[in-house]
């Protein structure tokens, strides 16, 4: 059986696991940094990068001593290597590259989103390729075809705003903080999502891409008119946000005939609504639907130890580089 180290830092949560090729999850550290960047209202580079040099290194140290296990132990240290903010990208994977040099480990540079697109395997030992994977996260929006590891098809991204950045963007317009995604969510409940006349940008086109900022202008306009409440505009919001993804999956899976599994990823897809219109669309169309639970579909360092053991065998070079940009 084989463990491996993860190590996450692309964004605003410092994070460490230990994962087996058995699917387990045998440790894990999530240091969330809401509280720092709330009062910016977004991620602010600089503090996110000063955090995760704080904070990885005694976390790793506590990773390793819940599980009781040694780093010698480890047959990999898989570390994120990009897309994300690069301060923090950095401190993660030289963090990781010093432990395996000192302890003559592999390292497994990883990209972050073959991390989430390969999260739904850690969740599910029944997942097999190939699948359509909708990754829609903070900084990502996009459809792939998953054919195996390393195989990856993009269909679809989007021409301006991810969808996890219109979630946090209306959550900033309605006066929510940060982080929004969750704050939308729960405020929706409450609301009508029938109220507010909103567009839904991009649906009836023919290619299956996104876009997202006149459906922000949109709500920023609601909300300045006074007419409306802010739960029935979030709720609006997000019901237009679903039919948009709804519309756009079936265009690309139409491409798709031959593949009978639709997995979603990335931290939107913690949203319930979300997943119950995919798998209601799944299910119109015969296909399987998975979703991981919602603690691996945000950014956490499970789901990059997996991809290490994924890719177990590899051995990448010390002077691998940090990537600020990486497409899958
Ligand atoms: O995957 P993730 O943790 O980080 C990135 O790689 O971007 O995704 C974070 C994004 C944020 O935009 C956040 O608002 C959104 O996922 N998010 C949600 C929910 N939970 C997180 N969006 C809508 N509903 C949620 N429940
Ligand atoms: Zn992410």
């Amino acid at each position: 059986m084989a463990l491996v180290l993860g190590i996450e830092s692309s964004c605003d949560e410092t994070a460490v696991a230990l994962v087996d090729s058995q699917r387990r999850i045998v440790a894990q550290r999530i240091a969330s940094q809401d509280a720092e960047h709330a009062p910016f209202g977004g991620v602010v580079p600089e503090i996110a990068a000063r955090a995760h040099a704080e904070r990885l290194a005694p976390m790793i140290e506590g990773v390793l001593a819940d599980a009781g296990i040694a780093l010698a132990d480890c047959d990999a240290i898989a570390a994120t290597a990009g897309p994300g903010l690069i301060g923090g990208v950095m401190v993660g994977l030289v963090s990781a590259k010093a432990l395996a040099m000192a302890t003559d480990t592999p390292l497994i540079a990883i990209n972050h989103l073959e991390g989430h697109a390969l999260s739904p395997r850690l969740a599910d030992e029944t997942i097999e390729f190939p699948y359509a994977l909708l990754l829609v996260s903070g900084g990502h929006c996009q459809i792939l075809r998953i054919d195996g590891v390393g195989q990856y098809r993009r269909l679809a991204t989007t021409i301006d705003d991810a969808l996890g950045e219109a979630f946090d963007k209306t959550a900033k317009i309605l006066g929510f903080g940060f982080p929004g995604g969750p704050a939308v969510e729960r405020k929706a409940l409450v609301g009508n999502a029938a109220a507010v006349p909103l567009p839904r940008p991009m649906v009836g086109s023919g290619e299956p891409h996104f876009s997202f900022a006149g459906l922000k202008s949109a709500v920023l306009r609601a909300h300045e008119s006074r007419q409306y409440a802010v739960a029935d505009i979030a709720a609006s919001f997000q019901q237009a946000a679903v039919d948009c993804v709804t519309d756009r999956l079936r265009i690309a899976l139409a491409g798709m005939e031959d593949v009978d599994t639709l997995v979603v990823a990335g931290g939107v897809a913690a949203n319930t609504v979300v997943r119950n219109a995919l798998e209601q669309l799944a299910a119109n169309r015969a296909m399987r639907f998975a979703a991981p639970p919602p603690k691996l579909c945000t950014d956490n360092a499970a789901m990059i130890a997996w991809a290490g053991i994924e890719r177990l065998g590899q051995n990448d070079p010390l002077d691998i580089a940090a990537r600020p940009r990486w497409p899958l």
